[in-house]
């Protein structure tokens, strides 16, 4: 009779949470009211006559897919249903034979993980820089990939657009690039779908030549969960293509629910985008300047930024290092949920990472700040008490590439103890944050250095993501 998951959302619901996370429409407040007035569970169907076929649209969707195209001048657009993670499948599908090199930073989503197996693609990997004080990596410098355009093989370059962290580097430099040598650009623009809509806020990949991107609407445009869309910008990304692995990828009964909120998403974009986020803009103001006045901690800004490739921040991604306090930032975001129902999207080691969107609040913004200022206190208070220690966020250097990604993942493995693990070939993806990179692919040679790294991570109790053990204590390997 038990309901786990239901009681424990609605515990969540009835501490009427301070929701500073995706999705950006913050329980409903910024969802368009068509959604809000919509006869949700009367429009939970899918594919029926009269209401068109994703996969093969000709009615509404291919209308409402449209508008959406117009609104972002793209020449097409596709609805996706699952999330930004299948379209970049899609791109890297689309753009990429098997031994095709793909260029692309090594603080990709792990989403590119999938593109590379499905295709069988050759990762070659950008380094980002390190932002100094907050510890993530962000943008890359252009000399390597001047370097790499012109050799034969490079089939796209994927660029992400702005990173986890609102960081923007010089897209327009790369899209220029890429340009120049004929190939195409692609841009997981999964935290961007409001960029283009206000402009304080860095331009959108779209404006700045990218040839395809993808946004996840859900997160900061209005949609719901797992909502996202594809723009094609221009013709060098073969729309067919993309088409077939989406048929592939996607499932054959989408949810009208997930489809009925881009439409209205898109609405909402177009009609008040603009005004919601002259608010926004406003309230983040504010917030910054509270926020910088509590002793212990910096709030990312442009200032912080502009060595070689990070160049610009969104403003709207509040990044706040809490390294100062002598707080890792893990213990700050528990806190801020425990003690005072104020729920960020992100914690890492030294910083707390908050969205805020369109239905944030006054109120909320300013719940964030009064419960920091009172953890500032208590940790001054605390001073004392032994600080963290966390390894360096440069991380180890890129191991060396022993085969592709696609041969380790489809190889028979197993799991071995992480330190009898060196000179292995590495089954799957582990990523930390920070620096928010991957310290290692599948098809990658486990060095020691990547084992040393990795055990500090695990003394550390840092947080890995893709590890089929995220305690680090065994690793899969490829036979
Ligand atoms: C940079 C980046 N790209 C892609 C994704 C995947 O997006 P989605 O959750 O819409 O599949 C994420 C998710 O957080 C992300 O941070």
């Amino acid at each position: 009779m038990h309901i786990p998951l239901i009681d424990s959302l609605e515990k969540y619901r009835r501490r009427n949470p301070v929701r500073l996370h995706v999705p950006g429409h913050k329980g409903g407040q910024a969802l368009s009211p068509v959604m809000r007035q919509g006869d949700l569970p009367g429009w939970d169907v899918t594919e029926l006559e009269g209401l068109d076929d994703l996969h093969n649209p000709d009615g509404a969707i291919a209308a409402a897919q449209q508008l959406a195209a117009n609104l972002y001048g793209a020449r097409h657009t596709f609805f996706l249903v699952n999330g930004t993670t299948v379209g970049i499948h899609a791109l890297i599908s689309a753009t990429c034979a098997e031994g095709d090199m793909l260029v692309l930073p090594r603080n990709a989503h792990r989403s590119v993980l999938g593109g590379l197996v499905l295709s069988g693609a050759r990762p070659v990997f950008l380094e980002p820089e390190i932002v100094p004080e907050f510890g993530f990596a962000a943008g890359f410098g252009k000399d390597r990939l001047k370097q790499l355009l012109p050799r034969r093989g490079v089939a796209a370059v994927l660029a992400v657009h702005p990173c986890y962290y609102g960081v923007v580097g010089d897209l327009a430099g790369v899209s220029e690039l890429c340009r120049r040598y004929s190939v195409p650009l692609i841009v997981d623009e999964a935290h961007g779908t409001h960029l283009r809509f206000h402009p304080a806020l860095p331009a959108d990949a779209l404006s700045l030549g990218a040839d395809a991107v993808v946004q996840s609407v859900h997160k900061t445009g209005g949609a719901f969960t797992q909502a996202s869309w594809l723009h094609l910008g221009t013709g060098r990304v073969q729309r067919e293509q993309v088409a077939r692995t989406l048929r592939l990828l996607q499932t054959s009964s989408p949810s009208y629910l997930l489809l009925a909120s881009l439409d209205a998403a898109r609405q909402q974009l177009a009609r008040h985008g603009g005004d919601m986020l002259d608010e926004l803009l406003e309230i983040t103001q504010e917030t910054l300047r509270e926020l910088t006045r509590i002793p212990g901690l910096v709030v990312l800004g442009k200032e912080h930024l502009g060595t070689c490739g990070a160049l610009d921040h969104d403003p709207t991604r509040l990044v706040v290092s809490v390294k100062g306090l002598g707080l890792s930032g893990y213990e700050v975001g528990r806190r801020l949920a425990a003690g005072y129902g104020v729920y960020v999207e992100m914690a890492d080691a030294f910083n707390v990472v908050a969205v805020l969107a369109p239905g944030t609040g006054r109120e909320d913004a300013r719940a964030l700040v009064r419960a920091l200022a009172d953890i500032s206190l208590e940790a001054r208070r605390d001073a004392g008490l032994p600080r963290v220690v966390i390894p360096s966020p440069a991380g180890p250097p890129v191991p060396p590439q022993v085969t592709t990604p696609r041969r380790a993942w489809l190889s028979p493995q197993r799991s071995v103890p992480l330190e009898e693990s060196r000179g292995r070939v590495c089954g799957e993806i582990i990523a930390v944050y920070p620096p928010g990179t991957a310290i290692i692919y599948p098809g990658e040679e486990i060095t020691p250095e990547v084992i040393e790294y990795l055990l500090q991570v695990r003394a550390s109790g840092l947080h890995c993501q893709g590890a089929a053990d995220p305690a680090l204590r065994t690793v899969r390997v490829a036979d």
